[in-house]
């Protein structure tokens, strides 16, 4: 099949709009394939960690960018595991830390080139979830369905500080809600791919819903697709 045939349903939005965990349950239910897109810039970012990299050295970071490997492996009924130059970094992806770097090197337009193929050839029959920023505006503009997921800076502070608290890590609410609020305003205004909606994408507020219930909008948008 040609790939621009593939369906393609992408979902888009900031972190803690529930994007992960809702592209996941969409992918599972569709059967088809998922791109978590963020885990690869989380992947350089960590890459560029554990390679002592300077932030501001955008040369070296693009570099990174080509050179690390990242692969995903099924865990049974759980996040997939993601792995980086080989080593299982699912953990160490999560981190503020990590997110942070992210961030930083996503806004460097050689890094953004250099994972776009990698991107698109997840691609495959019979279909892909493709979770990001600019899945629908960039990366998969020809999508046959466009989400944006949105919800309230406070909702995704809370959302995040008890996800963190579960694995023990410690934070305040407030210290979550100040970074949140510093990378929204950092992932909207820089000069690439800044996010914001696609001009056909349909905007979901999740603030105050369930998961399940979002999962069904989300699914009510593919006609005949839902198993
Ligand atoms: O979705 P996430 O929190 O895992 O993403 C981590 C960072 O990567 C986020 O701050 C912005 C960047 N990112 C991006 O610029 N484009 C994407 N398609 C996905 C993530």
């Amino acid at each position: 099949m040609p790939e621009s045939n593939i369906p393609v349903l992408t979902i888009d939005g900031p972190s803690g709009s529930g994007k992960g965990t809702i592209s996941r349950a969409v992918a599972a239910r569709l059967g088809w394939h998922y791109l978590d897109s963020g885990a690869l810039y989380r992947a350089v970012g960590v890459a560029a960690g554990w390679a002592d990299l300077d932030l501001d050295d955008a040369g070296a970071l693009v570099r990174c960018a080509f050179d690390t490997v990242v692969g995903f492996r099924d865990d049974a009924g759980g996040e997939p595991r993601v792995l980086v130059n080989g080593h299982d970094a699912t953990d160490e992806l999560r981190t503020e830390t990590a997110g942070a770097a992210a961030s930083a090197i996503a806004a460097i337009p050689e890094v953004r080139s250099a994972l776009k193929e990698r991107q698109r050839a997840f691609r495959q029959a019979p279909g892909l979830v493709a979770d990001g920023r600019d899945m629908g505006t960039v990366i998969f503009p020809d999508a046959g369905w466009k989400v944006f997921l949105t919800a309230s800076a406070e909702e995704r502070a809370e959302r995040r500080y008890k996800q963190l608290k579960d694995k023990g890590v410690s934070v305040t609410l407030d210290g979550l809600l100040r970074e949140i609020l510093a990378r929204d305003a950092r992932d909207a205004s820089r000069a690439v791919a800044p996010l914001r909606p696609a001009e056909d994408a349909v905007r979901i507020d999740t603030t105050g819903q369930g998961i399940e219930a979002v999962v069904e909008r989300v699914l009510a948008l593919v006609p005949g697709r839902a198993g």
